[in-house]
């Protein structure tokens, strides 16, 4: 079973997160959204709040605490901006938490304590144009030159692709070997020969930048590679584990905001002479939303406790990124439509909630992939 009692430096960073997000990140979102704009300054100050390094000991300038902080955290931001939710959890996640497992002591203090401390801004290169949910088909290629590994191919769907400094990337060392030669390294985003693409148009979570990514003959330092030769899709794969617990939360604030927004128009917007909370046709979409994100919070947190114990939580993680994820987008189709129509024009918020909730079923292995993980938990001999 699961302890749920939250600790003091819990309740801490609730505060921090709900403060920042409410007293910085929230009078500007709608206009980052609307002008697709990304937040240095922003960044810099999370960083300083301990919140580009939330579970990396404060040795390599991290906070230094648990895996419930981080939900917390993420989901007190998500709720307000979306986008910046993303930004953290992958900086957090795919960047620093591979790096926390796998990376030689040197490396952890020369790329992941300046982007714990917010210095540095860290992400993610694997998917490629033909490997999105079958990660194992990339096809850039990593060929060993001396004290150097040679890279050429692309990748593409690169979140924080243009703002961040350093990257995890997952190259193919060995295609005789499939997945067993697949090596991961540590690139810096200024190297010669990286070329970056243009900046994405979405639907959702618009101020943070998304783009692809081609490599022409770039050289990386054998120092940089991440593990052994053949190890890069596991390096993804523990990446992914943390990366779908910080897209779970990420969810779950956008669903807590959309829930917000609902209950608080619910009590203002009269119909047939009183306000429609007083309908029970509300007021059961209200209940059903609250007790999915709960239950949805409860998977994610339940996911947090197996992994701060040190067990793979691979399942765990994969069921609570698949519920939040669709909770979110259930929840934030509810919100909207108890707004009736003013919910689908920009003047409430519901109407990004939306837009945003709607990538969280898609990146970082979409809800048929979380499906095909938990499944094969159950079918395995
Ligand atoms: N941890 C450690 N090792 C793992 C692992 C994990 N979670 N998952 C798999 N592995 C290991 C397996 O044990 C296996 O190793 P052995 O052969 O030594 O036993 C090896 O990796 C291969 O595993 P599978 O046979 O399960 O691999 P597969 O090719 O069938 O793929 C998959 C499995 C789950 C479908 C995987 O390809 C996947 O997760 N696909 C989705 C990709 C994804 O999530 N992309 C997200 C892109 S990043 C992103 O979206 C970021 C962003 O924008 C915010």
């Amino acid at each position: 079973m699961i302890d749920l009692t939250f600790t003091e430096e819990h309740e801490m960073i609730r505060e921090t997160a709900r403060d920042f997000a409410q007293n910085v990140l929230a009078k500007s979102a709608a206009e980052r959204d609307e002008n697709e704009k990304f937040f240095p300054e922003e960044l810099k100050q999370l960083g300083e709040l301990g919140f580009c390094g939330i579970f990396v000991p404060e040795k390599y300038k991290g906070a230094g605490m648990d895996s419930i902080a981080y939900i917390i955290a993420l989901e007190e931001i998500s709720k307000v901006d979306a986008s910046v939710g993303v930004v953290l959890s992958v900086t957090n996640s795919l960047f620093g938490y591979p790096l926390l497992v796998y990376g030689t002591e040197e490396q952890k203090h020369k790329y992941l304590a300046p982007t714990a401390a917010g210095e540095k801004l860290g992400g993610f290169m694997l998917t490629e144009p033909e490997a999105g949910s079958d990660a194992a088909a990339q096809k850039t290629t990593a060929v060993r030159d001396g004290d150097y590994y040679i890279i050429n191919g692309s990748k593409n769907f690169i979140t924080s692709g243009l703002s961040a400094d350093y990257f995890v990337l997952t190259t193919m060392s060995d295609k005789s070997k499939g997945v067993h030669g697949t090596t991961a390294f540590i690139l810096e985003g200024d190297a010669p020969g990286v070329i970056k693409g243009v900046k994405e148009k979405k639907l959702g979570i618009r101020s943070s930048d998304t783009c692809s990514v081609t490599f022409e003959d770039v050289r990386i330092p054998a120092e940089n590679r991440i593990g052994e030769e053949g190890m890069g899709f596991k390096v993804a794969m523990t990446a992914l584990d943390s990366g779908r617990m910080g897209i779970a939360a990420q969810a779950l604030g956008i669903a807590q905001g959309a829930l917000e927004e609902a209950v608080k128009y619910s009590k203002i917007r009269h119909q047939f002479g009183r306000p429609i909370a007083k309908f029970q046709g509300i007021q059961f979409k209200l209940a059903d939303m609250e007790t999915r994100i709960q239950a949805a919070r409860l998977l994610t947190f339940q996911a947090a406790v197996k992994k701060d114990r040190g067990e793979r939580f691979t399942n765990e993680v994969a069921m609570a990124k698949l519920y939040a994820s669709e909770t979110a987008n259930w929840v934030a189709d509810q919100a909207l439509q108890i707004h009736g129509g003013y919910g689908y024009t920009k003047e409430y918020a519901v109407e990004r909630f939306f837009r945003d909730a709607r990538i969280t079923t898609i990146y970082e292995g979409t809800s048929e992939i979380q499906r095909l993980v938990i499944s094969s938990y159950l079918l395995k001999d």
